[in-house]
């Protein structure tokens, strides 16, 4: 299986962390943000990743990281020229992901302490669509909330809903099929501008395609300085 790393964005809830630096080569522990995805992913068994961000941070990641060799990895880039949403910027690996794949996507912010195996397998046994790897968290309206129907499904997913009609939140960890790219073509742009990884989600759901996986280790996005923190203090024991 491939992955895809999402980590462009302007980082403006760090601002002015963020001012020069890409958020995803910020320091997290002992090492910049970006290497935990790639160590989750080698773990995972997966070598093959894409990684997609800025123009202003494609130098810095391709002097820090290179083809990937010292992770044991094989990273290919891709640029996204204006920050138009996660959505835009997945839309960028389709050449790489090919018409037939199932593959992985990462949001490069989300920290995670689980093995990604387990849901990689439940996700091999589901014969098309996606899945989402659900977290219960304190504060579900900074992020996509799961509706659930009376079977337990995910019967739509609200973004960064006022009133969260679960503690669940849907983490920056998606399994996708290949028809991701055509979901993609079909949405419009959000009252923000931009192309909604939430609403892509939603076509699945519409379609009765999309199911979850449920985290059960501790799980942050590193988006604020209190987040940020918080997953430094994990990490910083964890690695060498
Ligand atoms: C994005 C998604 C949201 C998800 C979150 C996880 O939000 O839109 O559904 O819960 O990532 O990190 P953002 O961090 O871009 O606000």
């Amino acid at each position: 299986m491939r992955a895809v790393i999402l980590a462009g964005g302007t980082g403006t809830r760090l601002f002015p962390l963020t001012k020069l630096m890409n958020k995803h080569l910020l320091p997290v522990g002992r090492l910049p943000m970006i290497c935990y995805s790639l160590i989750k992913l080698r773990e995972a068994g997966i070598t093959d990743i894409l990684l997609v961000t800025g123009r202003e941070a494609a130098g810095m990641f391709t002097d820090f990281l290179g083809s990937g060799r010292d992770y044991g990895i094989s990273l290919t880039y891709r640029i996204q020229e204006q920050a138009g949403g996660i959505a835009q910027a997945l839309e960028l690996a389709q050449p790489f992901v090919g018409s037939e794949d199932k593959f992985l996507v990462l949001l490069g912010d989300n920290l995670f302490e689980e093995p990604l195996k387990p849901h990689l397998e439940a996700f091999a046994k589901q014969s098309e669509g996606a899945m989402v790897l659900l977290k219960q968290v304190p504060d579900p309206e900074r992020y996509g909330v799961p509706v659930f129907d009376a079977k337990g499904r995910i019967e739509r997913i609200e973004e960064k809903p006022e009133q969260p009609q679960t503690d669940f939140c849907v983490t920056g960890i998606y399994l996708f099929d290949a028809s991701v790219f055509t979901l993609i073509h079909e949405q419009a742009p959000s009252q923000r501008g931009e192309l909604e990884i939430t609403d892509v989600n939603n076509a699945y759901a519409s379609k009765g395609m999309l199911r979850h996986s449920r985290m059960n280790g501790w799980w942050t996005d590193a988006g604020t300085f209190e987040s940020l923190q918080e997953a430094s203090i994990k990490l910083m024991g964890t690695v060498p």
